[in-house]
């Protein structure tokens, strides 16, 4: 309720600089107008904006919850972030500017991206991968990323990246669920100075995921980093990428793909332990992103555009590689961590590459600010002339220092909203024709029909609901890979009889201005540092370990990661607690999930505090860990369980 009333408060507002509008993609109502008139005309015309190889017949067929977008057309992705462009001006301008975290860089023109798309999807068929398979995709940040996504596209094969902080494990589930053929790694990566053991972690993986029938290895680290026994090559299954590349014929002609053929599967945590494989496909989710990359960027032909995020999340696939590359940007991708070797790395990078478009994350924001004005003050940061944020709210105060201290005053700042499962930006200004508001993100994109509800369905005016899209948008996920049913249920039910309205799982106010502030998850899901966390997952992983006995694990304010990860845990009988269980347990999490699962509090407890029919009681847990006044108990079964609760918690803090 407190930031709900530091929101309602803000009054500040920002039009875009007069000379900003003038020259933007963007700078009337126009395109909310035309979008109004004719919904479908809108999305056919953001369509054509792309290659067809057959033009659609229908746009959009929409049987609730399902819909299906530009039926009949043919395209292919790699040909239209690639091809295309070769064929043009932009022959020789550089696509990726790429900067590892040791200082090595590379650029690749679009030439040279053909070059490389084209010999890896001759790499892949080789390898027996056909349209319609999967390939597994689990590496560092390098630009092999994008060429293993293009040459996949190219092929028609599905790609399913998974995040180079996921554990073993949880890469083994991932190929498991989408019965991978062939996963594509590299001996290692860097992130803060040390090497993260990908090749290591995937034969772990491997050894429990029988689909995968062949592994290709980068060879990322530098000859002498590691010795020969770090990376073993399995003969017959695995294969150095370079070796591969070198026998690979050049010429390779692009698949044609149904507008509705899936393009990608990327995994997502829900409220279950088990991670949902959110489906796009290839016309939809392609219209999409190419269209708001150049709206919501502003993307111009001469722009140097930096998305941070890594391509293991959904940012990355859409505004590192689909949306700037379809549109024929120069993008930058940086494969390490901010504060390597300092913690002024980002701004040696926009001074270095010319950056003019940054767009990163609150949580990052908040680090830089915490770190201090001199990082950023140490660099000519003149070239940047929009910035963007996404993840998470982002508090007012880092979005004015954002806009004051990066932007010079001078750069409009897009708030964008959306999610795994949109695929591309639904809420967020154009930075030329909308005024802005630090903390909101603003209204919803032309072409997109978003508002608030109550839990009746009916529509809220001005105050606090349910964010609910209405209609149904190009980018849409069309299901979960090989779980219609979890779809339905997931994004469909939220409102009895009304399988047409989606559901995204955010709260939202809505202010006299009609301008909407995101407050956040309302189901068990967190956003730890722009990451979406389920409680579930960690609570699954916290009672395989054979001392636990119970997990519940909720989320609490925190001020640099938006939010924490606290886990309340009873042990099994005659189980001593102590600290070194505690970070075990914090490790054991860590091992199981990913380092981002990691609990930031664990708080051991007799008993957990749970309703007469067993229901554990996790608003009450939430008040604790957020050091509140605690909330209605009348219906516990045992009251005096969280008054104990809350006096250890108080203890442990002081
Ligand atoms: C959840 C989606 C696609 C972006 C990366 C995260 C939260 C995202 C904002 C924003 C407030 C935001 C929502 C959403 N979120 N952007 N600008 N303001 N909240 O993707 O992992 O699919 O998470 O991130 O809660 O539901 P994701």
């Amino acid at each position: 309720m407190e930031e709900i009333d530091a929101l309602l408060t803000e009054s500040r507002t920002f039009p875009p600089p007069p000379a900003f509008a003038a020259a933007a993609h963007g700078n009337t109502r126009d395109p909310w107008s035309r979008a109004d008139a004719d919904y479908e005309a809108y999305w056919a015309e953001q369509a054509r904006a792309l290659e067809w190889i057959t033009p659609w017949k229908q746009v959009l067929d929409w049987k609730p919850p399902h819909a299906q977008w530009f039926l009949g057309g043919q395209l292919n992705v790699a040909a239209n972030c690639v091809d295309r462009h070769v064929r043009g001006p932009a022959r020789n301008k550089a696509a990726i500017i790429w900067e590892g975290e040791p200082g090595d860089r590379r650029t690749l023109t679009y030439w040279d991206l053909f070059v490389e798309v084209r010999k890896f999807a001759n790499v892949l068929t080789s390898l027996g991968v056909h349209k319609g398979d999967r390939v597994g995709i689990y590496l560092p940040l390098i630009p092999e990323c994008a060429i293993a996504m293009l040459a996949c596209a190219r092929v028609g094969a599905i790609h399913s990246v998974v995040f180079g902080g996921f554990s073993p494990e949880s890469l083994r589930d991932r190929m498991n669920d989408a019965e991978a053929k062939v996963l594509i790694t590299a001996d290692g990566g860097y992130r803060r100075g040390q090497i993260v053991p990908l090749k290591r972690n995937a034969d772990k993986a491997l050894a429990e995921s029988p689909t995968v029938t062949h592994c290709v290895v980068v060879r990322r680290l530098a000859a002498g980093v590691v010795d020969d026994t770090f990376s073993q090559m399995q003969e017959g299954r695995d294969h150095w990428w370079h070796r591969l590349m070198e026998g690979a014929p050049a010429g390779h002609e692009p698949q044609p793909m149904d507008a509705e053929d899936p393009l990608f599967i990327l995994y997502t945590s829900g409220t279950t332990g088990k991670p949902k494989g959110i489906v796009h496909t290839t016309g939809g989710y392609l219209t999409g992103v190419a269209s708001s990359t150049k709206l919501v960027f502003d993307l111009k032909d001469d722009d140097v555009f930096w998305c941070t995020a890594d391509v293991g999340w959904i940012t990355g696939h859409s505004y590192l590689v689909y949306g700037p590359l379809a549109n024929g940007a120069t993008a930058v991708m940086y494969e390490g961590a901010p504060d390597w070797p300092e913690k002024d790395r980002f701004w040696s990078l926009c001074e270095k590459h010319g950056v003019t478009i940054l767009y990163t994350a609150p949580t990052a924001i908040r680090a830089f600010m915490k770190w201090g004005d001199a990082h950023p003050k140490k660099h000519d940061l003149s070239r940047l002339r929009l910035l963007g944020s996404v993840g998470e709210p982002i508090n007012p105060e880092a979005w004015m220092w954002y806009h004051e201290v990066i932007g010079g005053g001078r750069c409009p700042i897009v708030d964008t909203w959306w999610q795994t499962e949109t695929g591309s930006i639904m809420i967020a200004p154009l930075p030329g024709a909308t005024v802005t508001k630090p903390g909101s993100a603003t209204q919803a994109l032309p072409g997109y029909a978003v508002t608030l509800l109550d839990s009746a369905a009916k529509e809220i005016g001005i105050g606090g609901g349910l964010l609910a899209v209405t209609k149904p948008w190009p980018s849409m996920l069309r299901t979960l890979w090989r779980d219609d049913a979890r779809y339905v249920s997931t994004y469909f039910s939220k409102w009895d009889g009304r399988p047409d309205l989606y559901f995204p799982g955010d709260g939202a106010k809505r202010d006299a201005d009609n301008y909407l502030w995101i407050l956040g998850r309302v189901d068990d899901v967190l956003n730890v540092s722009g990451h979406r966390i389920g409680t579930m997952e960690v609570e699954s992983a916290l009672v395989e370990h054979p001392a636990v006995a119970e997990a519940a694990v909720v989320g609490r304010a925190h001020e640099l990661k938006g939010q924490a990860l606290c886990a309340f845990v009873t042990v099994r009988e005659g189980q001593l607690t102590s600290l070194a269980l505690r970070d075990e347990l914090r490790e054991f999490v860590a091992r199981k999930i990913g380092a981002l699962a990691r609990p930031d509090d664990i708080l051991f407890s007799a008993d957990l505090p749970k309703t007469r029919s067993g229901k554990i009681m996790r608003r009450l847990l939430r008040d604790i860990a957020e050091g509140r006044a605690l909330g209605d108990t009348t219906t516990l079964a045992d009251p005096s369980v969280v008054a104990g609760l809350k006096a250890q918690y108080e203890a442990q803090e002081s």
